[in-house]
């Protein structure tokens, strides 16, 4: 028997979130099933910590996404990924501290299934439902657009991501024509994160006049964007196109817009 029926769990609209999500109840399908075939604590522990990293980077990933979306209520949403590791966390500290044979029981498993949906169907939907079933870029359209209002008033900073958001665009249109073969858009996937690495550090020379802990502040997000960024492009590392251009077109394209626009351009009041 399923623990979750990857059928039940609801279309996004943002592919790479999708695959996320069947990877998810795929994790939780086998932790159930071990423990179903007799599994216990301590022993169960280190798959249920698998399951648990699992879910952070998700949480961590759809926020990233949902903020570059402009969706507002991302705050209110990451409280709900909190409550829910929280939850999680109780009943992997049972298993871990006090592993008794009943320390994982069905009701442990049957909670965890009904908060995840809760969370999945219900408020996760409230999230995508701002976006068109299908957002599937064409291939005479190109993935990221400049506009004015990216600007963080600094010609420097502004040509930069603009230069980012070229190296994406001319990524995602050679992936779309077919005209570079997957290894090679692969390593120019690399060079993006080289060029994220370089940017990030020429901004915090730039801000490093600014008041403790906005500085500070500055540096973690960019560290903690770099992270995720890795995380996805490691997984991505032996992928066809069809999950590379989920990756550009889910992933990568918010991951971008997130830090320009509520990493950098909440700077803009201190340059002047
Ligand atoms: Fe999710
Ligand atoms: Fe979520
Ligand atoms: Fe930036
Ligand atoms: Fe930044």
């Amino acid at each position: 028997m399923n623990f979750i029926d990857p059928k039940l769990i609801p279309a996004t609209g943002n592919l790479e979130i999708d695959r996320d999500h069947r990877k998810l109840a795929e994790v939780m399908n086998r932790v159930y099933s071990d423990w179903q075939n007799g599994m216990r604590c301590p022993e169960l522990a280190g798959k249920l910590e698998v399951l648990r990293s699992l879910l952070t980077s998700h949480f961590g990933k759809e926020i990233t996404i949902a903020r570059g979306a402009g969706y507002q209520r991302w705050l209110a949403h990451h409280h709900e990924h909190k409550d829910f590791l929280n939850r999680f966390d109780q009943f992997l500290g049972v298993c871990k501290l006090a592993p008794g044979p009943d320390s994982a029981n069905i009701e442990m498993f049957m909670e965890l299934e009904s908060h995840l949906f809760e969370h999945e169907v219900l408020s996760d939907q409230d999230m995508w439902s701002l976006w068109e079933k299908d957002n599937t870029v064409q291939v005479n359209e190109r993935l990221i657009d400049w506009k004015p209002a990216y600007s963080v008033g600094i010609e420097q900073i502004d040509g930069q991501h603009q230069r980012l958001i070229v190296l994406l665009n001319a990524i995602h249109q050679h992936l779309k024509s077919g005209s570079v073969p997957l290894s090679a858009i692969l390593e120019r996937l690399k060079v993006i994160y080289q060029e994220a690495v370089q940017h990030f550090r020429s901004e915090e020379q730039y801000f490093s006049h600014l008041p403790e802990p906005m500085a500070d502040q500055h540096r973690t997000a960019h560290e903690s964007l770099l992270k995720e960024l890795k995380t996805a492009l490691d997984e991505h590392e032996s992928a066809d196109v069809e999950r590379v251009t989920a990756l550009l077109e889910g992933y990568l394209k918010f991951w971008l817009l997130d830090h320009i626009l509520n990493t950098d351009n909440r700077l803009r009041e201190y340059i002047k």
